[in-house]
């Protein structure tokens, strides 16, 4: 029995930081041994929103990958490439265009979102609105069955799984409708405390040095009516606390808190705990990506990237020869 086909990719916006690893990179390590796996960065993705200066994709597809290799992302264990290294993708986002009708594009929650969001791009293009569906040829081109991705992709996940049903419907079952598979980690908080994310700059990055760390963690809101350290502090609206989940064991956690419910342990000194922790929760990384140079991360992605191309091959093949498109006599 063959194994079952897991892909996600991960738009190439540079280095990763905590959120995308225990929202995203830590799921994809540990599935790497029990399934076929196909891991890429998105960079065509990034062109949506990035496309007046593109100047900073390419970097930052390297940087990310990088990060992902030294999360323990292995490519003797899974296929890692970049999106526009293989243009089957194009293709079949041209195909899937077809029959994709405007209205479900429309819906998608996050779209009429991110362009009220981000308001100092316009994102009435074709491209931005297209976005789901290069999404969904990225999967189907794999013929993925699962795919891991954050709570936040549900809606384009669903999009994808109605455009399969769609294909099959119209030329012949040939994609498996593709599973999401959530990460159970809760939404990991910026040092702000809104959602970590490289638009709010409020991240802790994977290879951030430990002063770097420090001064975050020292940065870091905690609960705003522990205003002294005698006024008994509250862990559950503690944007600290949340940190500790992370990268605390459950023993040590019950210590830190019950010694700030005590009014005993003062904000200062817990911050100063977190960012040992943290720092010592982030050496490894920093070690291994330390060793890793710009050429082997493009070796990477070449083998990997050639890898992919030949599955991508294989379904256009498959593609074709469902619309009748093959010209073969
Ligand atoms: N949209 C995803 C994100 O922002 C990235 C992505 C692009 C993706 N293509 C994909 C994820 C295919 C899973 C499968 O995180």
């Amino acid at each position: 029995m063959s194994r079952k086909v897991v892909l996600s990719g991960m738009r190439s916006t540079g280095k990763i930081h905590l959120g995308n690893y225990f929202g995203a990179v830590k799921n994809w390590v540990e599935l790497q041994d029990k399934y076929d796996c196909y891991y890429f960065a998105a960079d065509w993705h990034a062109l949506t929103t990035d496309y007046e200066d593109t100047s900073g994709v390419a970097e930052n597809t390297i940087e990310a990958v990088a990060d992902w290799i030294a999360a323990g992302l292995s490519p003797e264990k899974s296929t890692i490439f970049v999106q526009s290294k293989v243009p089957e993708h194009a293709e079949l986002h041209l195909i899937l265009s077809m029959i994709t009708p405007l209205g479900w594009l429309e819906r998608v929650p996050t779209y009429k979102e991110q362009i009220r969001n981000l308001k100092t791009r316009d994102l009435k293009t074709y491209g931005f609105l297209g976005y789901p569906v290069l999404q969904t040829a990225d999967i189907l081109l794999y013929r993925a069955h699962l795919v891991p991705v954050g709570e936040d992709q549900a809606s384009h996940l669903e999009i994808s799984r109605e455009i399969a049903r769609r294909f099959n419907n119209f030329y012949g079952d040939l994609f498996p409708e593709p599973e999401a598979l959530f990460t159970k980690i809760p939404k990991v908080p910026g040092i702000d405390g809104r959602k970590m994310s490289k638009s709010y700059g409020n991240t802790i990055n994977l290879t951030d040095p430990p002063e770097i760390v420090e001064k975050k963690c020292m940065q870091m809101f905690t609960d705003p009516q522990r205003v002294k350290k005698s006024i008994p502090g509250r862990p559950e609206v503690c944007n600290l606390f949340k940190f500790h989940e992370l990268v605390t064991t459950e023993e040590e956690r019950t210590d830190i808190v019950a010694r700030c419910k005590a009014a005993v342990l003062g904000c200062v000194e817990d911050k100063k705990i977190l960012a040992e922790k943290l720092v010592n929760f982030l050496e490894p990384f920093r070690e291994r990506r330390k060793q890793l140079t710009k050429s082997d991360v493009l070796d990477i992605l070449e083998e990997g990237s050639r890898k992919a191309r030949e599955k991508a091959r294989e379904t256009i093949y498959l593609v074709r020869k469902a619309i009748g498109l093959t010209y073969e006599s």
